[in-house]
């Protein structure tokens, strides 16, 4: 791994919010006095009832509960909106840019709120109560923006669902959460493309039961059916929706949003956060980690779909009064200069994007960022799995002309904000790392029994502490939680990941330790790729690992048994190809299928996919003891038919 190292630009360690001796003696004072720490930068925010205990945390087995600033009572979106009326109520919140380049508008605070107390409003009409779900299944249009909000401002809890997400995942998660109300586009457009999104929608409603309104936001202007009753335009619903709606007084504690996300075993879980603490959370390191000064134009190029968007677009800059970009499109359409003709159009100054993106950008050559100036850039972020130092080099040299520090931040749905990652003017930088802990945070390295290991190691990365952002439960499942979390080290919360710490205490992640993948920065469970694949009816069985992907990080390897008589061909693969899509989604696709008589099981019937990954790395030299197989034969065929072949 590479060992060079950025130190800090001399300007940055005046300007930055934290230099480095601040930043040890905060960080120092947040772990001795936590209570104290957090109580103080509680105060950011604006409370309707000021709290006066600050932290109540146990970790405990079969008692885990989290509160932060519980008897504190608070409105999220008047802390993203109202309170930044009178300061800045005519400047820019929310940049859009469209899919196509000529498609863009500002909305100012002043105007947001509007736009908040009318679907608020809208939604009061309908029906919907403090506590109810709402399923959120939209583009990244302004309205995604206005409709978490509006829930937040009359504690509806939102459960957000990613567009690329297909009917069958939209109803499980709308049956899950048991929502009674959607909020869906008619079509959503991406890279010129057109997402059925209200069919969708319309599909997802017919398997499950419950939901009383649909709201339906007109992108594209086609021409969707509408169900008589049940589904409302957005824009009658608001025109004549009241622009002042009172916020909600909601404790500290009260469930804001649930987010559904990819674990190794089962359906994905409702990830659930609540109001205080996650503000607290989002807010600050939103302002730390990226240096937000006033005025600063900030674009987080995630979709509200996946954590970083709830966090890093929308709540946590809004709760600063920053300007942040909200993108439509994709990297690569009309071309691959588009990021950096939109941070030249809209000069840019942070600029946080994923890996998989870098990547992509960097196979299509340093000139399509050349042309552009991209002088307004002055810090750059990455999120989402682990940077390959030379992907980091090229983001550093080409698209920051060496002047920008990388923010390389690693966090978690669960996390819901950022945990370990360097504060650009107290860090220096290592290609590679996501460096040191935020404030507050606690990581450990533990081996597989559980001892923590100290100074320079490598192993399972659990945090010892809770901080305010972290997840509560899993919606209706807090035993799940426990037991996901809490259960294989005690006390400690267990991330999935794995990690190195090296001499100067720098953190490098090594990738998930479980059975979860991370394709193109996207999370998803293999057990959940493999119960799709065997639903198929000439699926016998199946086996799903990641393998190295030179631009997606991951890529999904399936090992598939058909039923007797069933022929391995070409078309089938592509026919369990669509068959996976149609049922998850496209960011489910697999990559490589293999068809396999047989998969190397042990005595007792379990699946060994260490042996899988290695063939699926093309690593077949290094498998290791397969004395403790049933059948050792079935790996010599499994290498002989091989997919990935470098
Ligand atoms: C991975 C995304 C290395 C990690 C915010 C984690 C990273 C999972 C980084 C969470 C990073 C995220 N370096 N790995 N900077 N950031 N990861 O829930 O494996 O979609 O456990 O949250 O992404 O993915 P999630």
């Amino acid at each position: 791994m590479s060992e060079k190292v950025y130190p800090v630009p001399q300007d940055w360690k005046t300007r930055a919010h934290a230099d480095a001796a601040k930043y040890n003696a905060d960080y120092t004072r947040s772990i001795d006095d936590p209570d104290g720490f957090w109580g103080d930068v509680g105060k950011r925010l604006d409370w309707i009832e000021p709290f006066t205990k600050v932290r109540n945390a146990s970790f405990a087995p079969g008692n885990v509960s989290i509160k932060w600033y519980e008897d504190g009572a608070l409105n999220v979106s008047a802390n993203c909106v109202d309170r930044h009326l009178e300061k800045r109520g005519d400047q820019t919140a929310i940049l859009w840019e469209g899919d196509d380049p000529k498609d863009s508008k500002a909305i100012t605070y002043r105007e947001l709120h509007k736009h908040v107390c009318r679907f608020a409003n809208a939604l009061k009409e309908r029906g919907v109560e403090k506590g109810d779900r709402v399923t959120i299944y939209l583009p990244m249009i302004p309205e995604a923006a206005y409709a978490m909000l509006a829930c937040a401002r009359i504690g509806a809890v939102h459960s957000i669902v990613f567009g690329g997400f297909s009917p069958d995942s939209l109803a499980g998660r709308i049956e899950d959460c048991a929502s009674t109300c959607v909020i869906t586009a008619d079509e959503g457009l991406r890279g010129g493309r057109k997402i059925p999104l209200k069919a969708n929608t319309d599909a997802a409603i017919d398997k499950v039961g419950g939901v009383k309104t649909v709201f339906v936001v007109t992108r594209t202007g086609a021409d969707v059916p509408m169900k008589e009753g049940r589904d409302v335009r957005y824009e009658d619903a608001v025109k004549n929706a009241a622009a002042e709606c009172e916020p909600e007084a909601m404790n500290a504690e009260d469930p804001l949003f649930i987010l559904y996300t990819s674990g190794s075993t089962g359906k994905p879980k409702g990830v659930l956060h609540t109001t205080g603490g996650y503000l607290v959370y989002a807010s600050y390191t939103h302002e730390l980690i990226f240096d937000y000064h006033e005025g600063d134009v900030y674009w987080c190029t995630a979709d509200v779909g996946w954590v970083t968007g709830h966090s890093y677009i929308v709540y946590g800059p809004l709760a600063n009064g920053a300007i942040t970009l909200m993108f439509e499109g994709v990297p690569n359409y009309p071309s691959s200069s588009r990021f950096w003709e939109v941070v030249d159009k809209h000069g840019v100054n942070i600029f946080y994007t994923a890996p998989t993106a870098i990547r992509a950008l960097m196979g299509g050559g340093e000139e399509a960022v050349k042309k552009t100036s991209r002088a307004s850039l002055r810090l750059l972020g990455s999120v989402g799995e682990p940077i390959n130092p030379e992907a980091w080099e090229w983001y550093y040299r080409v698209v920051g002309n060496g002047r920008c520090p990388i923010v390389d931040t690693w966090w978690q749905t669960e996390t819901g904000g950022i945990l370990i990652t360097p504060l650009p003017g107290a860090t220096d930088l290592k290609p590679g790392s996501a460096t040191t802990p935020f404030f507050g945070v606690e990581p450990e390295l533990v081996d597989a029994e559980g001892k923590v290991l100290g100074g320079a190691a490598e192993g399972n990365l659990v945090i010892a502490q809770s901080w305010p952002g972290q997840m509560r439960t899993i919606f209706g499942d807090h035993k799940r939680f426990e037991e996901t979390y809490f259960s294989a080290y005690p006390n400690k919360y267990f991330t999935g990941d794995g990690c190195r710490r090296d001499a100067d205490g720098y953190y490098w992640i090594t990738g998930r330790v479980d059975d979860v993948i991370n394709v193109s920065g996207h999370r998803m469970g293999t057990a959940e790729v493999e119960s799709s694949l065997v639903a198929h009816e000439k699926v016998a069985e199946a086996a799903v690992v990641g393998y190295p992907h030179d631009i997606k990080g991951q890529g999904i390897y399936a090992y598939v048994t058909l039923n007797a008589g069933v022929e391995g061909t070409d078309e089938l693969r592509k026919e369990l190809v669509a068959w996976v899509r149609k049922d998850i989604g496209p960011i489910a696709s697999p990559d490589l299928i293999q068809f396999a008589p047989g998969l190397p099981k042990t005595r007792s019937g379990k699946i060994m996919r260490r042996i899988l990954r290695k063939i699926a790395e093309d690593e077949f030299g290094a498998l290791g003891d397969t004395s403790t197989l049933a059948d050792p034969g079935v790996v010599d065929d499994l290498i002989d038919h091989r997919q990935n072949r470098k």
